[in-house]
């Protein structure tokens, strides 16, 4: 395998697009072609992910992308793979420039959900589910955290006040992130105060539905030497999957694809979990970043959210997750959530993170999961 680079990376600000998901997503990767100091006709493929665009009446975005590159005979890939689509693309582009198969290709998320109201997105993305066993008897995202978050309790007696600690963490990282859907910071008890959606997580537990796109170019140091900014070296790209329907799993204290691809990935990097400085993890709702960050092997099981309360996991603590204030506040355009986690970790490492810089960009670690882990995306970058 050769070595491969991140060499450019751009976003749009998550939260509400005027533009189409098409056009946000040519958009950011013009720009991410820009930052990596190349043309587009220097691009050997992309890869462009993509969950609910035929609500707006548009699929197989890949070659229209590649068309408003001026690029339009390079081959190209749509990749659906729910909420971990773009990592799932950034595995795809990985394989390819690590195999030899790519010198230089580029890698967009874009998702736009805003034209739709809660209840009609809530249902598109319950698809996302084991149709037959669990969306078509009502079962919805929040429901199935909430099946996770009622397990975790029972098991280890967390608090609300611990998952609260998430949430307002995350909110404080996202006031400091101008790309962020929701830029203000919450009180605990703003936390405590807000409705309950599906007990025990409250409004304030749960990532919005955001319109959004983020993209990030991966190159071959032997054909792109001297990029203009810092690169990323990616150590690893791993993902594993698991059983689907929550129903069918043997047990509910954390996702099984997760643990795996985190296996996976720190054997191909050769590294443990305590060498990484940083991470942007998988915080569909509170419970998920609490269940990430113990699947990842950053804590025992069943110590997370008492860390997370202890400020372990805040932006000058021993080990900060979601710096750019993760899809809890950042926001989670689906299909670009996964490229807009490896754009912090570009930022974060090229010193464009401004108030919500973290002290340790030496190694960072970004975790995408689909759906409630029926996929899942390890990727761990470091510096040169
Ligand atoms: C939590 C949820 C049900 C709230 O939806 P809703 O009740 O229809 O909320 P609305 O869109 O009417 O917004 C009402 C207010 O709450 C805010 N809000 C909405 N979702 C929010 C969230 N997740 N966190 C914080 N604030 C939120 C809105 O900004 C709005 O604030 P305003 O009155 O100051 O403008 C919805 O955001 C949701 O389902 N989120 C989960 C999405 C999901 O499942 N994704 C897939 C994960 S695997």
């Amino acid at each position: 395998m050769r070595e491969t680079w991140v060499v450019g990376a751009a976003s749009t600000r998550f939260g509400r697009l005027a533009e189409t998901a098409r056009e946000a997503a040519t958009r950011v990767a013009i720009e991410a072609i820009r930052d990596a100091g190349l043309e587009p006709r220097q691009i050997d493929h992309t890869f462009v992910a993509n969950c609910f665009g035929l609500t707006e009446h548009q699929g197989h975005l890949g070659p229209l992308v590649n068309n408003g590159l001026g690029i339009p005979d390079v081959p190209s890939m749509t990749v659906e793979s729910a909420c971990s689509s773009s990592s799932a693309a950034l595995h795809e582009a990985f394989v390819h420039v690590a195999g030899g198969f790519a010198d230089a290709a580029l890698v967009v998320g874009a998702e736009r959900v805003s034209h739709l109201d809660t209840v009609t997105a809530t249902g598109f993305f319950a698809f996302g589910a084991d149709y037959p066993f669990e969306t078509r008897n009502g079962a919805t995202f929040p429901g199935l955290y909430a099946t996770l978050a009622g397990a975790y309790r029972a098991e280890f007696r967390t608090t609300p006040e611990m998952l609260g600690a998430i949430a307002v963490k995350n909110h404080a990282n996202a006031a400091r992130n101008p790309n962020a859907h929701f830029q203000k910071e919450i009180s605990l008890q703003t936390y405590l105060d807000s409705p309950m959606v599906a007990s025990p997580l409250r409004l304030y537990d749960c990532c919005p539905f955001s319109d959004g796109a983020a993209a990030v170019v991966v190159a071959s140091p032997e054909v792109h030497r001297r990029p203009p900014t810092e690169p990323l070296v990616v150590r690893a790209s791993a993902r594993a999957g698991a059983v689907t329907a929550l129903q069918d799993r043997s047990e509910l204290l954390g996702l099984p694809s997760s643990r795996l691809a985190a296996a996976k990935a720190f054997r191909q990097a050769r590294m443990e979990p305590r060498s990484i400085g940083f991470a942007e993890v998988h915080d569909c709702f509170t419970i998920a970043e609490v269940l990430a960050l113990e699947d990842l092997g950053f804590f025992p099981r069943g110590t997370a959210a008492r860390e997370s309360l202890e400020g372990t996991t805040a932006r000058d603590g021993k080990l900060p997750v979601n710096p750019s204030g993760g899809l809890k506040a950042k926001g989670h355009p689906v299909a670009a959530t996964g490229a807009g986690q490896v754009v912090e970790i570009f930022e974060q490492v090229n010193g464009r993170a401004g108030g919500r810089s973290v002290p340790n960009t030496q190694t960072a670690l970004a975790h995408n999961v689909g759906a409630t882990g029926g996929s899942c995306s390890v990727h761990i970058f470091a510096r040169r």
